[in-house]
């Protein structure tokens, strides 16, 4: 297991984005997670490739980009160009999931395949070696400080086993609710990648509990 933090800067203050940026190229986060929604994948509308762009410019570590929206394809290129070293697409959003997968690849990105919490993991069964992230939802997707569900942990196991059984080297990403606790959790049983919103920006010092949670010390002082 990894332990890499992706923290996520749909909790950032927005008003002081260059600030957050910089605080998170000083602290232990190993890369930077954007979320991208449609309001048609999702219910909400965030941010676009501009975004990405923006932060890339600063930002001194990996961009971890969540595609949240439906017919992803249509903005691969776009992403790509913007400074996106990871992109994570919808299982549920693409119709020709394959061709997806390699025309990521093709952009020199790492590719990332996304599951909603009801979607069982088996699905992936025929995609798992050519990727490079699973990204476990353990809420549903569209906001964030929502409440993590805890059948997340049952997928993870499942996510282990599947990995194995079909030789693949891809890593474990979860995304949504993680606080300090099932972070630690987490990491112990399997997950390489832990994105974390609100636990993170809510705190007065983030840098601390982006230390706290990389080295699993969930002691809430
Ligand atoms: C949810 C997003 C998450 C979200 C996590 O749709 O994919 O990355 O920002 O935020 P928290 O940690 O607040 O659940
Ligand atoms: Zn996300």
């Amino acid at each position: 297991m990894k332990k890499i933090i992706a923290p996520s800067l749909l909790s950032a203050n927005l008003a002081f984005l260059h600030r957050d940026i910089e605080m998170l190229n000083e602290s232990d986060a190993d890369w930077f997670h954007i979320d991208i929604m449609d309001s048609s994948f999702v219910s909400n509308i965030s941010f676009g490739s501009l975004f990405t762009k923006y932060v890339k410019k600063y930002a001194n570590k990996p961009m971890d980009v969540h595609l949240m929206i439906l017919q992803p394809d249509r903005y691969i290129e776009q992403f790509k160009n913007c400074g996106a070293d990871h992109l994570h697409v919808h299982y549920e959003a693409c119709i020709h999931l394959n061709k997806t997968i390699f025309s990521i690849k093709e952009y020199g990105m790492k590719v990332g395949v996304a599951v909603n919490p009801h979607t069982p993991v088996f699905l992936l069964q025929d995609i798992i070696k050519d990727i490079d992230f699973v990204l476990l939802m353990s809420v549903n997707p569209g906001s964030s400080g929502q409440k993590f569900i805890r059948q997340t942990y049952q997928k993870l196991e499942e996510t282990k086993d599947l990995i194995l059984k079909k030789d693949s080297s891809a890593l474990i990403e979860v995304d949504g609710g993680i606080n300090l606790e099932n972070a630690s959790f987490l990491f112990k049983n399997g997950a390489d990648i832990l994105v974390a919103g609100t636990t993170i920006f809510s705190n007065s010092n983030p840098k601390k509990i982006i230390h706290k949670m990389k080295f699993c010390n969930n002691d809430l002082s």
